[in-house]
């Protein structure tokens, strides 16, 4: 009896720890994995060794992580209920491939996260697992055992020798979840939807007040759909998304305050800040505005909802969402170029673009004399076959 638990190294999971080796009295194997969260890893391997882990597996998946899940999803411009831009649902799939990968490196037959009985996470990370390995068993902690309440928890902590750090003794005055694309916030002090989220809530943004008041201007290379460049400078994923933060950051750039319906079927109020990942969502579209062809374009922004709906509810390694992934890559061959970008107190403005495979023409769409580009009188019979059925339908009302 083995299994893999995701481990922050926190005080929750600490708890999940030992509580794993009681009710079970399983082997556990630790996986931390730096997604870019901001936090140091060692003291997760320290606090694992002294709780007598001897498989402990800590990973940088940084460039995985924006390479093959955040890059992906921003080819598809997706955005859930029409703002949330996914930074905590994009993450989930990656850390649950990982635990099942561990699982079948250690031998171990089951799974454990920390993810909450009440929300998105539990599904996330289990309809994930279960795409990948039919027959893994999943072990949730926080659905299963007998605590009450956060003194239940603290009791069994000290009882255990899992040290309480002094602020973690009282409740948390909220939940958060962070990587490199975003940091959320929710729960306790944000319940109250009608109650302006304090300042001491945002930890990756100023506020654009506090912004400077002189504007920057950045220009983003794209290649077939991914950024690639930042002023002329080629970084891989993971370090190109860290700048775009610090710009987002010190513009205060990508604070979103929403009400969002939460799978499981109730509304939850979230704070979200995804500083870079709001510049690259609006660079990526002007890319695409000037390479995408129409039909293209809009067939993307039918299916984007669709497309941001299985990613929010866990369903990334699904056939839709691969039949969608496949549709939108191939539509991205030609994004490419260079969109110039403006960033002021909290305000992201694309002012330029420019691309080798654009289908803008200067020629069709001038004022002036376009040489033959387009013959205007072509307009007259497209508007007059267009009219005729609502000219039909106008003449039916007249005689009314
Ligand atoms: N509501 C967001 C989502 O479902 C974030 C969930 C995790 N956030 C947290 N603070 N625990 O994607
Ligand atoms: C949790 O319940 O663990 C966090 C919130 C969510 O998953 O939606």
């Amino acid at each position: 009896k083995k299994v893999v638990l995701a481990y922050s190294g926190g005080l929750d999971t600490s708890i999940i720890l030992k509580w794993l080796k009681e009710t079970y009295g399983c082997e556990v194997v630790t996986f931390t994995a730096d997604l870019g969260q901001g936090e140091e890893l060692e003291p997760a391997r320290r606090k694992a060794e002294m709780m007598g882990i001897e498989e402990i597996y800590i990973e940088d998946l940084r460039e995985e992580f924006v390479r093959d899940f955040v890059f992906p999803m921003f080819r598809m411009n997706a955005l859930y209920e029409g703002v949330y831009l996914l930074g905590t649902s994009i993450a989930r799939p990656l850390i649950a491939k990982r635990l099942v990968e561990i699982a079948h490196e250690t031998g171990a037959d089951a799974i454990a996260h920390g993810a909450t009985g009440k929300g998105n996470d539990q599904v996330r990370f289990e309809l994930s697992a279960y795409a990948l390995d039919p027959d893994i068993k999943i072990i949730a902690p926080w659905r299963e055992w007998e605590f009450k309440s956060r003194t239940d928890l603290i009791d069994f902590a000290e009882k255990h020798q899992i040290t309480v750090p002094k602020d973690k003794r009282g409740e948390a005055p909220f939940s958060v979840d962070a990587n490199l694309l975003h940091s959320s916030s929710e729960g306790k002090v944000l319940e109250d939807p009608y109650e302006e989220a304090p300042d001491y809530v945002y930890q990756r943004t100023i506020s654009p007040e506090e912004a400077p008041d002189k504007a920057t201007h950045i220009e983003i290379g794209f290649n077939s759909g991914d950024p690639v460049s930042i002023d002329g400078r080629e970084m891989s994923p993971a370090s190109l998304l860290g700048v775009l933060n610090e710009l987002g950051h010190d513009n205060g750039v990508g604070r979103l305050d929403m009400v969002e319906n939460r799978f499981v079927g109730m509304k939850n109020r979230g704070v979200y800040e995804t500083p870079g990942g709001t510049i690259l969502h609006h660079a990526h579209r002007a890319m695409e505005s000037l390479t995408l062809d129409r039909g293209a374009a809009h067939l993307k922004d039918e299916l984007m909802p669709r497309y941001a709906e299985l990613i929010y509810n866990g369903f990334w390694f699904s056939p839709e969402r691969e039949m969608i992934q496949a549709a939108c890559d191939l539509s991205q061959q030609d994004v490419e170029g260079t969109v110039r970008v403006k960033l002021y107190k909290g305000n992201v403005t694309i002012v330029g673009r420019k691309s080798d495979r654009s289908l803008y023409s200067e020629d069709l769409v001038t004022f002036e004399d376009d040489h033959g580009a387009y013959d205007q009188k072509d307009a007259a019979g497209f508007i007059r076959l267009n009219a005729l059925r609502l000219r039909t339908l106008a003449a039916r009302k007249r005689r009314d």
